[in-house]
């Protein structure tokens, strides 16, 4: 799927508006669903996910000196600095993700002065990673203004190291990755060890919903970062344990840890017991969505979730509601929570005759219970980061 022709045209009249004449280069990166395999990318592990057909247009030009000006249309804010010498800031907290993505290009290539503008349809904080497709984007397009030539899976990790010096969120790759690896009605599966990736076709009969619930835990940057140091704390744990090194959770099979966890620090149990289940199910999912064994798959879906709630302790009130009423509505194969989790959205997969029902009844029995609205939208496996 092309991205959306309006968004395109109204970040150009925003542009030109607001700096006048036109950009040099224009990019688009999109949004991502993680299908299957929570918290498994930075332990070593597997994902299944898919860019969407929402994302970010990121437009720029180059401009004389070393002066930087970023404008965020939809806030109405304009950041200005040196290309030279900046830091992250506290006041405008979006231009961190580009201020980040600029440091990173610096390590490859001279990025003089330049203005940019950019404009998003994802919504923000809903866990279809609005943070990934700026970065994304913006790397995407400064790097071809300043003819620097960038491996993708280069541009991946400048977006991630963004997100870590910039924006103090230790988030693996799976957001980058999908939002510029993504290819239209397939799913990206990804092996964060050998960074191999492997595309695999969804079938037609099936499509996603996605649930944002509009809720945002209020710590939700440090309490990822806390389950990714429970999770290393479990690998040395093991890595002490068995009788091979062990690098990464990817390593740790489900009698291992059925055998050791008792002799855990309780939390690190909980958190590996989640990543190490959630990679079993990864590659089971594979196979069966080779074999075209949708409700098997869907069934991998929930089991994800409840492993989210009881293991990870990422779920909240809202998403375990919509993921307990989707497992009784017709016409749906699974729901899980996807992404970083501590609120966001909820990931369904139905059959595409009942995606709109299916979305109504969401929207009203969510509205019914929490008297708020629930943002219900259906969205297609799409195309990944491309220049416009
Ligand atoms: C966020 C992070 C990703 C990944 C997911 C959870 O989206 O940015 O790197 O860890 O959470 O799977």
């Amino acid at each position: 799927m092309t991205p959306d022709n309006s968004l395109i045209q109204q970040t150009y009249a925003d542009y030109r508006s607001h700096f006048g004449g036109e950009p040099e280069v224009a990019a688009f990166a999109p949004g991502r669903i993680e299908v299957l395999g929570n918290h498994t990318d930075y332990n070593e592990g597997y994902v299944l996910s898919a860019a969407i057909d929402l994302g970010t247009c990121f437009l720029a030009a180059r401009s004389p000196g070393s002066r930087c000006a970023l404008y965020a249309p939809d806030v109405g804010e304009e950041d200005v600095f040196d290309a030279g010498s900046f830091s992250p800031c506290d006041t405008h907290r979006w231009a961190n993700y580009i201020k980040g993505v600029i440091a990173g290009l610096r390590s490859h290539s001279a990025i003089g002065g330049l203005v940019g503008c950019f404009r998003s349809n994802l919504p923000i904080a809903s866990g279809l990673s609005s943070s990934a497709a700026l970065e994304i984007s913006s790397a995407l397009a400064i790097a071809h203004l300043f003819n620097a030539e960038i491996p993708p899976l280069e541009l991946a990790r400048i977006g991630q190291s963004a997100e870590h010096h910039f924006a103090g969120v230790r988030c693996g790759l799976l957001d980058q990755v999908t939002s510029l690896f993504g290819k239209q009605d397939e799913l990206v599966m990804m092996d964060f060890r050998t960074l191999a990736i492997q595309t695999v076709p969804l079938s037609r009969d099936a499509c996603f919903v996605v649930c944002n619930t509009g809720v945002k835990h209020t710590l939700v940057d440090s309490a990822y970062n806390e389950r990714r140091a429970k999770c290393e704390e479990a690998a040395t744990f093991f890595n002490s344990v068995l009788p091979r090194p062990i690098g990464a959770l990817r390593d740790v099979t489900w009698a291992e840890w059925e055998q050791h966890s008792k002799a855990m620090d309780p939390d690190a149990a909980r958190r590996s017991a989640h990543v190490i289940g959630e990679n079993e199910r990864v590659l089971k999912g594979m196979d069966l969505l080779r074999h075209g064994q949708l409700p098997e798959f869907g069934q991998l879906m929930f089991s994800s979730h409840a492993s989210s709630r009881e293991y990870f302790e990422n779920s909240c009130a809202e998403l375990d509601y919509i993921v307990e009423q989707a497992s009784s509505l017709n016409g749906v194969l699974g729901a899980r929570l996807s992404g970083g989790g501590f609120g966001g959205s909820a990931l369904l997969l139905v059959h595409e005759r009942s995606a709109a029902d299916v979305s109504r009844k969401i929207a009203d029995l969510y509205a019914g219970r929490f008297g708020k609205h629930c943002e219900v939208r259906r969205v297609s496996a799409s195309a990944g980061a491309h220049m416009l």
